[in-house]
């Protein structure tokens, strides 16, 4: 029987009942429309804001050697997708709880279902770039997340991070609240945080990763994004308007989230919060924060880890039996 996480509770775990297999995560599946949608307007935004990579990688990506990267919860597998197509000589591996809305992956795109809370599946030093973004609400435990892709990544690879700040705010300082008051909900954020969830990931998104240990060369940008499309700037307009289809979405998407919170009526609460984003004289945004760091250490002959990995494995097997 199908389940439909947008309208029912699934069993101990609020939304995830897919594929047979339950899980903590509390949005539905990226496969799930209109989830799909919503990740996709957003995937535009950090585009637009921030490229697929930062221009370093770019560079890295282009030198003609064969990269290794892994997408940790690649979601509906667009960015996956079009790296691929940007820098065919990359072998993007894909992991998340469920499989992408994808049914033909070209033969550089890998995926692997694997929930990573129970850790990264791979050999010390395999990837050369790991990309993690927007997979805070499936992270209890943020840090250890970090320092699992830290240690996948090959000595001088980057680690590629972003995530929402979950607050909505005016450009002039102004008191978002009183503006928004529907939009401004703070019962999602406590509705994570009963859940063992750090809604403030986005915010302290520097500390987290200033307290990985093995990083170095570390650079976080602060990108601010319109909730509507108020500005005259093309760019602003296009990412606003993508904001504002993606939170007439987001209400379905953590409806379930809220109810099992306490909240009595998500939907009357969120329909106001989109009749609130119709008056694009209030200006509202949105930040997301954005880091690259590279794995201490010099980038070696892959040939040497490929070797170490043989040990690794045998050691292993060794100490399985
Ligand atoms: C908000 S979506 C973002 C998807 C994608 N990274 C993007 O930016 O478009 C979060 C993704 O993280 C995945 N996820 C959440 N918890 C996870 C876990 N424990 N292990 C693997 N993937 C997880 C979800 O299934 C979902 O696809």
């Amino acid at each position: 029987m199908s389940f439909d996480p947008f309208n029912e509770l699934g069993g101990g775990s609020a939304l995830r009942l897919d594929d047979g297999q339950q899980d903590d995560y509390c949005l539905p599946v990226a496969s799930h429309s209109p989830e799909t949608e919503r990740l996709d307007y957003i995937h535009d935004v950090y585009k637009y804001h921030a490229g697929n990579i930062p221009a370093e990688v770019a560079a890295f990506l282009n030198n003609g050697a064969r990269r290794e990267i892994l997408d940790v919860g690649c979601g509906t597998g667009k960015w996956a997708l079009e790296m691929i197509e940007a820098y065919p000589n990359i072998i993007v591996t894909g992991v998340d709880l469920a499989h992408p809305p994808i049914t033909v992956f070209p033969e550089n795109f890998k995926f692997e279902i694997h929930d990573v809370t129970k850790g990264q599946e791979y050999a010390d030093n395999t990837f050369d770039v790991v990309h993690v973004r927007d997979i805070h609400a499936g992270m209890p435990d943020y840090h250890t997340m970090l320092t699992e892709c830290v240690r996948v990544l090959r000595p001088s690879g980057y680690l590629l991070v972003k995530e929402i700040e979950w607050i909505p705010r005016l450009p002039n300082g102004g008191n978002a609240e009183e503006r928004f008051p529907a939009i401004c909900q703070e019962s999602f954020r406590d509705a994570l945080i009963e859940r063992s969830l750090d809604p403030m990931v986005g915010i302290h998104l520097a500390e987290y990763i200033n307290n990985v240990s093995g990083l170095c060369d570390i650079k976080h940008t602060r990108h601010m994004v319109p909730m509507t499309p108020w500005s005259d700037d093309p760019i602003l307009k296009y990412t606003g308007r993508m904001t504002q289809l993606a939170m007439s979405i987001l209400g379905g998407t953590i409806r379930i989230m809220l109810l099992d919170h306490g909240e009595s009526d998500p939907d009357g609460r969120y329909a106001a919060g989109i009749e609130e984003l119709k008056d694009l004289s209030g200006e509202p945004i949105w930040f997301f924060g954005s880091v690259i760091a590279r794995k201490q250490g010099e980038l070696g002959d892959p040939s040497e880890f490929q070797d170490q990995d043989q040990d690794q494995m045998e050691e292993r097997q060794e100490d399985e039996g």
